[in-house]
């Protein structure tokens, strides 16, 4: 990396403090690929050569792998970054669409917050230091590991933690996510659980709202150097507006969007319509027959193939899925993060349930069980207007 992205601190060597892994040189556990990397530094060229790139998102074990074979090659980070008490500090090692791996530094007191990391999978792997890191169990309740050098983590999406530099003196760590890093939810713990408190769309890992320090040079893409709203100071080429807009923008530019008519003909050659509204929605102004309910907050889990909360029927990364909500927005962004889990066909609606309705296309009063009936009315859901037999 060039000298120019540091921003405090001189560079100095760390390749007698990398994790003494014991590992063959440039060995992989992956088989290799034929695939060309892009990226201006030649040891991180080689080493991503290795990785299986090309093939879809890669799972906590794979990202694992990644975190590990980085480590065990200090060429690749040891002199990119310093950590510095004025604010956690990070660069880029490697960006693709499938794939982001980053080093973090840290100084003591430092901590990223609770977050999630969208709809990524991780893994990171402390490589000098040690940190603490605060989790959230499947079970809802929080546990706490001091993870020190060839330690570290890997998770799937909905994984939530708190990564913390507790102790005095400075910590790196390797973190690599699959997709590349989109959004991320902000949350607070609470006696109940963690509370979220925001989701940002984001451009890097776990510190970017907490941190005031700059992006350090991405030496490795080929790419721009993009800088970030979360970093005042920061003196890199300021990064494109990132909004709710730019990020359906692309979300949409990976779907091939189908119209009303267009989805009711490939519903008839055997694709899914699933509806993600909410009930108040389809309890207001009807479903379409045939289509899916499964609402947004569990529609990735309900039809990922390896997910052990799929439906039955969930079992092949072909399945066609189109995905419907009320006007045509959210389903792209579902859509897309359907396609990040694997489904290469997922879609969405143009227009969603309205414009399927204002197509003429068949529509029915919505079809719900009394007993969750009763709940939403008792809740306040559905309102008065709601007959027992579903029809607003
Ligand atoms: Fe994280």
């Amino acid at each position: 990396m060039g000298s120019g992205g540091v921003q405090s601190g001189d560079r100095r060597s760390r390749a007698g403090s990398a994790e003494p892994t014991g590992a063959v040189p440039h060995a992989s556990p992956f088989p290799n690929t034929a695939r060309p990397v892009v990226s201006s530094d030649p040891s991180v060229a080689e080493l991503v050569a290795t990785l299986p790139l090309g093939r879809g998102r890669l799972g906590p074990g794979m990202l694992r792998g990644v975190t590990e074979l980085f480590a065990a090659r200090p060429e690749t980070w040891s002199e990119r970054l310093v950590p510095t008490s004025d604010g956690r500090v990070y660069v880029r090692l490697f960006r693709c669409d499938e794939l982001e791996v980053w080093l973090l530094g840290w100084e003591g007191g430092q901590e990223t917050t609770w977050h999630d990391h969208g709809g990524s999978s991780g893994s990171f792997r402390v490589v000098e230091g040690a940190l603490l890191e605060e989790f959230r169990r499947p079970s809802g309740t929080l546990g706490r590991r001091v993870l020190r050098v060839g330690e570290g983590a890997s998770f799937g999406p909905g994984y939530a933690h708190n990564v913390i530099r507790e102790q005095s003196g400075p910590a790196l760590s390797i973190h690599a996510y699959s997709p590349a890093l989109h959004t991320m939810t902000y949350f607070r713990p609470t006696a109940l659980g963690l509370a979220a408190v925001e989701t940002r769309v984001v451009d890097g890992p776990d510190d970017l709202r907490a941190s005031t320090t700059p992006l350090r040079e991405p030496a490795t893409t080929g790419e721009a150097p993009t800088g970030r709203p979360d970093h005042a100071g920061a003196r890199e080429v300021p990064r494109p507006e990132r909004g709710i807009a730019t990020l359906l923008d692309a979300a949409r530019a990976r779907l091939d969007r189908l119209g009303p008519l267009e989805a009711a003909a490939a519903v008839a050659e055997g694709a899914v319509l699933v509806d993600t509204r909410p009930l108040a929605q389809r309890l207001a102004d009807g479903e379409v027959p045939g289509a899916v309910v499964i609402e947004r907050n569990v529609l990735e889990w309900r039809l990922e193939p390896s997910s052990d909360a799929r439906l039955p029927w969930a079992t092949s990364p072909e399945l066609r899925v189109i995905v419907m909500c009320d006007e045509g927005y959210a389903s792209s962004l579902a859509a897309a993060s359907l396609r990040d889990l694997g489904l290469r066909h997922a879609t969405d609606l143009e227009g969603g349930f309205q414009a399927w309705r204002a197509a003429g296309l068949p529509v029915r009063p919505a079809l719900v069980p009394p007993d969750l009936l009763r709940r939403a009315a008792a809740a306040g859901v559905a309102g008065g207007g709601v007959r027992a037999d579903g029809a607003a």
